[in-house]
């Protein structure tokens, strides 16, 4: 049996691979998971009634596009977050989360070639994975821009030579960042998309951190692309009520950018895609209009910032994320850092090197730790306090 190559060197994932570092050892205490990224604040009460009420739609095939209620729903609350107004029909895709969004535009969106060449596909390191697997799978080149530190945790994109630059079709970036937790500013946005202007690249923005943030909501790159004129397809944004709303399980995002890529989007999905059963079509639309909830939310990761930063403020190297519910803490070496608090605490947190690739030598983020502060707030400030004890004295 023949079986394609192009997916043949991806490294295993990572939480399968963490499984193998640490179940070899018992663990050190009661066990504290910080390891994936699955909120676990509540979601709205109203939810079960809300299914309950659009239980008929079981029935019937869901709409490909979404329903007009729920594309209203998200358009409206792109109006309000965003101040732009974009068409409900012709801008929107309700997707099933981010993650296949995130791939399937790829597949939509990126050419077969550019300037003659294999397209590069840009992406920070470390990254959410799925944009290297979107990229082979469509035949580009993905390149692997580090995102740390000494580039203020967000990639330099502006760096890379012009040969590479002018072969680039997709630049994916998060913001707010998994697992940097960094905010790409209104600058920042803008000195981006006047880079894919200049070389003619679409701007994947995966957001789906946007509503998780301390006081100021971080700016989004449809917006920041709306106020500078640029081109109406240079970005497609990717949102989801996964954190926003609590509700991973719904399986529920949306993806808005301009009408042609909206509409290359909806083609492949007409062919290949699993729509969003309509009761869960209906949550979302819910969801969208309702802000209550996500303030209920936020003010829970508020109180776990403030918990992080009194436990693990004067660790030399620790900065506070800016957004999101990730820490990324300093470490001599994060495999080595995770087997011994694992060992000795009992507490479970992912080594930075596994959301990474190796380029030239170097994996950024292989001294780091990913924490994920998605636990209770009692659970997690235990674990915060062990981890401290066990990595970083008293
Ligand atoms: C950076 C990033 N993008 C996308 C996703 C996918 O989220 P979902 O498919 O649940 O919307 C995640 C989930 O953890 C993530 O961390």
């Amino acid at each position: 049996m023949a079986f394609p190559e192009r997916f043949s060197n991806l490294p295993e994932y990572a939480f399968p691979r963490l499984r193998k570092l640490l179940d070899v050892h018992a663990p050190g205490g009661p066990v504290v998971h910080m390891t994936i990224g699955e909120p676990r604040h509540p979601f709205p009460a109203w939810v079960g009634d809300v299914i309950a009420d659009s239980l008929e739609g079981i029935g019937r095939y869901p709409a490909n596009d979404g329903t007009p209620e729920l594309q209203t729903a998200i358009a409206a609350w792109i109006a309000r977050r965003y101040s732009v107004n974009v068409s409900a029909d012709r801008q929107i895709l309700p997707l099933n989360g981010t993650r296949e969004g995130l791939f399937n535009a790829c597949l939509a969106l990126c050419p077969e070639t550019k300037r003659g060449k294999p397209p590069i596909v840009l992406m920070p390191n470390p990254f959410y994975q799925v944009y290297a697997v979107a990229a082979l799978a469509v035949g580009a080149e993905p390149l692997y821009v580090p995102a740390t530190a000494a580039t203020g945790d967000l990639p330099d994109y502006a760096s890379l030579p012009p040969e590479i630059l002018e072969r680039v079709s997709i630049a994916y970036l998060c913001s707010p960042a998994n697992p940097q937790g960094a905010v790409a500013d209104a600058g920042w946005w803008r000195d981006l998309i006047a880079l894919a202007e200049r070389y003619d690249f679409q701007i994947f923005a995966d957001e789906c951190y946007s509503e998780l943030y301390r006081d100021t909501p971080p700016p989004g790159a449809l917006e920041i692309a709306t106020q500078i004129g640029a081109h109406p397809e240079r970005v497609v944004i990717f949102h989801s009520l996964s954190k926003r709303s609590n509700m991973p399980g719904l399986r529920s995002g949306f993806a808005a950018g301009g009408p042609d890529s909206i509409a290359r989007m909806k083609q492949l999905r007409n062919y290949a895609g699993a729509p969003l059963p309509l009761p869960l079509q209906a949550v979302a639309t819910r969801a969208w209009g309702d802000e209550t909830h996500v303030e209920e939310n936020r003010a829970l990761y508020r109180a776990k910032y403030a918990i992080a930063d009194q436990i693990l403020g004067d660790v030399p190297g620790y900065s506070p994320p800016q957004a999101g519910f990730f820490l990324w803490l300093p470490v001599a070496d994060g495999e080595a850092a995770a087997v011994k608090l694992w060992r000795e605490t009992g507490v479970r947190v992912l080594p930075g090197a596994y959301l990474a690739r190796e380029v030239d030598g170097a994996t950024p983020g292989a001294d780091r730790l990913r924490v994920a502060m998605v636990a209770p707030q009692d659970e997690m400030r235990d674990g915060l306090t062990r981890l401290r004890s066990c990595l970083y004295g008293e």
